[in-house]
C-alpha cells in the first residue's frame, strides 16, 4: 500500500483571512479517512499562527516555506527553525528554486538550514532539481548530484531517511509544463537509487515527491508512478477544490 504526502506551498500568496479561509473549506472538503495520505499546507510565516489555530484538531500538517539556519541572534527579518516549531510547523521547505535564484541561497547555506532542522527533530523537505538548459545539455544527474551531496555532506547519516526531498524540476514551476510521467518516474528513480546506494539506506525508507505543475488533471498519473511519494504542489494548491481533487486522487491510489 502506497503512502503519499501532498503538500501546497501557498509562496507568497494569501494574507491571514484568505488562508485561514482557504484552510477552512480544505477541512471541510477532506477531513475523514485519510490514513496513508498526509496532507501538508505550508501557508506564508505571517499565516501560521492564524492557520495553527484553524488546524489544531486536524491531521492537517503545518509547514513553513524557509527558515534560517540559526537558533537566535541578529539576522534582521529573518525566522528561525525554533520559533516555526513553537508554531507547530513540523515541516519546512528548504532550497526551493525561486530562493537559489532569487535570494542566491547556495547549497553551503542549504546544508546548514537542513542539519538546524534535523536537530530539532522536524522534517525538512529538501528541494532539487535541474533547469531546462541543463536538462537538455544532460546534465540532470549531475547536477542532483551535487544538489544532494553538498545537503547531506554534514548531516549525521542516519537521520537521512528523515528528509522527504522535493524533485522540482525548475523548468516545471509556474510554467503548467509538468514533467511527463515518464521523466518523472526515471529521476524519482535514480534520485532513490543514488541516494540508498551513496549513504547505505533503505530505499523503501526513502520519500521523493514532486514538484512543478502538479494538477487535479495530470495528478493521477504522476502519483501513480512506483516512485512518486507526494507532490509539492503550488498553483493548484490555492484552490480549495483543485487541492482536494488532489489529496482524493492520492487517497484513491494509495487503497489500490
Ligand atoms: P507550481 O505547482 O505552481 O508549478 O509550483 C510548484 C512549486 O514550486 C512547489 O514548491
Amino acid at each position: 500500500m502506497k503512502k503519499f504526502l501532498i503538500a501546497g506551498n501557498w509562496k507568497m500568496f494569501t494574507n491571514v483571512f484568505e488562508s485561514k479561509v482557504l484552510v477552512e473549506t480544505l477541512i471541510a472538503n477532506i477531513w475523514k479517512d485519510n490514513q496513508n495520505t498526509t496532507v501538508l499546507v505550508c501557508p506564508p510565516f505571517t499565516s501560521l499562527c492564524g492557520v495553527a489555530d484553524v488546524i489544531k484538531d486536524t491531521d492537517l500538517k503545518l509547514g513553513a516555506q524557509n527558515c534560517h539556519y540559526e537558533e537566535k541572534g541578529a539576522y534582521t527579518g529573518e525566522i528561525s527553525p525554533q520559533m516555526l516549531q513553537y508554531l507547530g510547523c513540523n515541516y519546512i521547505i528548504i532550497g526551493h528554486s525561486e530562493r537559489r535564484t532569487h535570494f542566491k541561497e547556495d547549497d553551503e547555506i542549504i546544508a546548514r538550514k537542513l542539519s538546524s532542522i534535523l536537530d530539532l527533530g522536524l522534517i525538512p523537505i529538501l528541494c532539487i532539481g535541474e533547469t531546462f538548459e541543463q536538462r537538455m545539455n544532460n546534465m540532470t544527474n549531475t547536477i542532483l548530484t551535487k544538489q544532494i551531496e553538498k545537503a547531506f555532506e554534514n548531516i549525521d547519516k542516519s537521520l537521512i531517511k528523515q528528509v522527504v526531498i522535493a524533485y522540482e524540476p525548475v523548468w516545471a514551476i509556474g510554467t503548467g509544463i509538468s514533467a511527463t510521467p515518464e521523466q518523472a518516474q526515471e529521476t524519482h528513480r535514480w534520485v532513490k537509487d543514488f541516494i540508498s546506494s551513496t549513504y547505505s539506506v533503505n530505499r523503501e525508507d526513502l520519500t521523493v515527491i514532486y514538484g512543478g505543475s502538479m494538477n487535479d488533471k495530470n495528478c493521477y498519473e504522476l502519483l501513480n508512478l512506483a516512485d512518486v511519494d507526494g507532490g509539492l504542489i503550488g498553483g493548484a494548491s490555492l484552490n480549495a477544490e483543485t487541492f482536494t481533487s488532489i489529496i482524493e486522487t492520492a487517497k484513491s491510489i494509495s487503497k489500490i
